[in-house]
């Protein structure tokens, strides 16, 4: 399985992405996620994404191209991977498909999340994360089962992203519509580009991707 999530800041690319790696043992693959930890590790990269992370702006092509490239190298990429937040440009999906064909592969599907931008504020404003495991939760939508204490793992440790402030998120919906949005053309003149209505609970949206799994990856 080689899919694509596809949606703007705040779709549930991340939720989803997380569900579908338990299910078939698949391994996401979060750009996001990637760039947060060179942050914490404090390299020349993670200072440089810091300051653009927090800007709602996107990193360099060049970068997030060979950040990829390397990881889908990776023994554990070999069953396949979810890509979430990746590609976010057309030059990014031109050389997905470039590295893809060097080793025989192709994307089995790319999936939309359409939400509206109200609901992204919404999702966004609530959103934390287990410090321990990484578990995403939602002070409305999506809270611990019992207070303060990850269903996951137990932590009792929870962080809020940098980057999740209004005035970021402004820029963020700005940049997609700008510079992601135009990779759908892309994807739907190759006939592997699949939407769906993101405003759905989450085991709706859940049901609703297993289904295009189902016709389109080989789940075996
Ligand atoms: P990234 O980490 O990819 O952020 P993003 O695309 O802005 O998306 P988010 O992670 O904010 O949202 P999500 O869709 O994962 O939603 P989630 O599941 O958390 O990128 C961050 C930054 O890194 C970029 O701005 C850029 O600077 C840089 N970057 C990354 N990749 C790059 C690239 N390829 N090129 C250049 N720069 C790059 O859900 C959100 C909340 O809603 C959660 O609280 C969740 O519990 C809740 N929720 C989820 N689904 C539902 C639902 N159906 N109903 C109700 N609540 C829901
Ligand atoms: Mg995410």
């Amino acid at each position: 399985m080689k899919l694509v999530l596809f949606g703007p800041p705040g779709a549930g690319k991340g939720t989803q992405a997380r569900r579908i790696q338990e299910e078939y043992g698949v391994v996401q693959l979060s750009t996001g996620d990637m760039l947060r930890a060179a942050v914490k590790s404090g390299s020349a990269i993670g200072q440089e994404a810091d300051r653009v992370m927090k800007a709602g702006q996107l990193m360099p092509d060049s970068m997030m191209i060979e950040m990829i490239a390397e990881r889908i190298l990776q023994p554990d990429c070999a069953k396949g991977f979810i890509l979430d937040g990746f590609p976010r440009t057309v030059k990014q999906a031109e050389a997905l498909d470039e590295m893809l064909e060097r080793l025989g592969k192709s994307l089995d599907c790319v999936i939309e999340m359409q939400v509206d931008d109200v609901e992204l504020i919404e999702r966004i404003s609530g959103r934390f994360s287990c410090a321990g495991c990484g578990a995403g939760y939602h002070d409305h939508f999506k809270p611990t089962r019992d207070i303060d204490i990850c269903d996951e793992c137990g932590s009792g440790e929870f962080t809020r992203r940098l980057d999740d402030t209004a005035e970021s998120v402004r820029a963020r919906l700005k940049v997609f519509r700008d510079q992601t949005a135009p990779v759908l053309p892309y994807y739907e003149a190759k006939k592997i580009l699949y939407r769906i209505d993101g405003m759905a609970d989450i085991d709706e949206v859940t049901r609703r991707i297993k289904n295009i799994l189902l016709a389109t990856a080989n789940l075996s």
